[in-house]
């Protein structure tokens, strides 16, 4: 597909200053896109002022559960990237309520105004495996039954079903793609709980041994995030198909001690924390012969050449991603006044 079909084109990309989204942006933008970026700063995500710092890119700060303020960019857009949401299975489980403000109902809100706004429009939504939950095989491809083991895996399906449910309408065109664990610059190294690779560069970067829960034997196939960018613009291009889902993982599956010792050589084995048992999922690789067929995309770059691009750009900027820890523990409960852990009340 020729990218440089994105030349002088209108397009969106919601969460923007966060690790996908910023660097889908920033492509965009050489591409000679004209992008414009909304994103509301959740305390608790991975928003980044720095990320998107110097670009030429339209920054709007609001929430997509409130879109009044988005509706001129979705009505020129001719492409919306839709990557906003919280990744984070642990928050989703100390705070349920606001994983699903975050992860579902704003996207019901947004969604809506792309119906209103610009009805038919291409949407490609940024999926995850986590809706899968514990793979019953390996490598999971796209018939896999869906079974989220979290808060997040289910909120994450419900706002895929709105994309497909209103493609079906056709009120959206959307495609959504499934990630894997995705790495590379720009993924923020100080929030807690959004996953064990922004936790290995983190320790690797500070020169601390790598902590892996029992063996370590796990299986991930991490993806670097040029790559998924890649798989997003091919998909903002692609003929109309078939499937609109497809799954798009990483080149190489390893264990996690693998990965460890290919970010940071230092390797410390501890036993499985048991409270995050009752969310883990075992080993995970994808099948992504789908994203071939569909879009023409497979994983290009190693784990040691991400590894090693990713080390070199945060070792430049260092300061900008790797704060204390403390000051975001403290805000995520502060967030939108959803204080609650685990009831199941109405959002204020
Ligand atoms: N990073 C991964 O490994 C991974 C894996 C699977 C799926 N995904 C999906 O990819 C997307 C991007 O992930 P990421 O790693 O870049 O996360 P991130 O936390 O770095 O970025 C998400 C951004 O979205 C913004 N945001 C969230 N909800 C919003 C809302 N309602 N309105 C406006 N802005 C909002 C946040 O402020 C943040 O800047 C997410 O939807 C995530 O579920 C990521």
């Amino acid at each position: 597909m020729d990218l440089t079909k994105y030349q002088d084109r209108p397009v969106l990309v919601t969460g923007g200053l966060g690790f996908i989204g910023s660097n889908l942006a920033l492509r965009l933008a050489s591409l000679g896109a004209k992008v414009t970026v909304v994103d509301s700063l959740i305390p608790g995500c991975g928003a980044n002022r720095f990320n998107l710092a110097g670009a030429d890119i339209e920054l709007i700060e609001t929430d997509l559960s409130e879109p009044a303020a988005l509706e001129t960019s979705i009505a020129k857009a001719s492409v919306i990237f839709n990557l906003a949401g919280e990744i984070s299975h642990i928050h989703s489980m100390e705070y349920p309520e606001r994983d699903l403000q975050i992860n579902t109902l704003s996207q019901l809100r947004f969604l809506d105004a792309c119906r209103r706004m610009n009805r038919g429009v291409r949407v490609i939504y940024a999926g995850t495996r986590q809706v899968f939950g514990r793979p019953r095989y390996l490598p999971v491809n796209e018939e896999h039954p869906i079974r989220p083991v979290d808060f997040n895996g289910v909120h994450k399906y419900a706002a895929t079903m709105y994309h497909l449910m209103m493609s079906d309408l056709g009120d959206l065109d959307a495609i959504v793609l499934r990630l894997t664990n995705v790495y590379g610059p720009r993924m923020s190294l100080n929030v807690t709980g959004q996953g064990f690779l922004g936790v290995f560069f983190r320790k690797a970067l500070l020169g601390e041994s790598i902590t892996v829960f029992g063996e370590g034997e796990q299986m991930r196939d991490p993806v670097y995030v040029d790559d998924v960018v890649d798989a997003f613009l091919l998909a903002g291009l692609a003929p109309v198909a078939e499937n609109r889902e497809c799954n798009i993982g990483g080149r190489e599956a390893l264990s996690l001690r693998q990965i460890a010792m290919e970010i940071g050589g230092k390797v410390e084995q501890i036993p499985f924390p048991s409270h995050l048992q009752s969310i883990d999922i075992g080993s995970y690789y994808t099948d992504s012969r789908r994203a071939k067929e569909m879009l023409g995309w497979e994983a290009k770059t190693t784990l040691a050449e991400g590894a090693a691009k990713t080390l070199a750009f945060y070792r430049e900027h260092f300061s900008e991603y790797l704060n204390p820890d403390e000051k975001l523990r403290r805000e995520l409960p502060e967030h939108a006044g959803i204080r609650r852990r685990l009831e199941f009340k109405a959002i204020p």
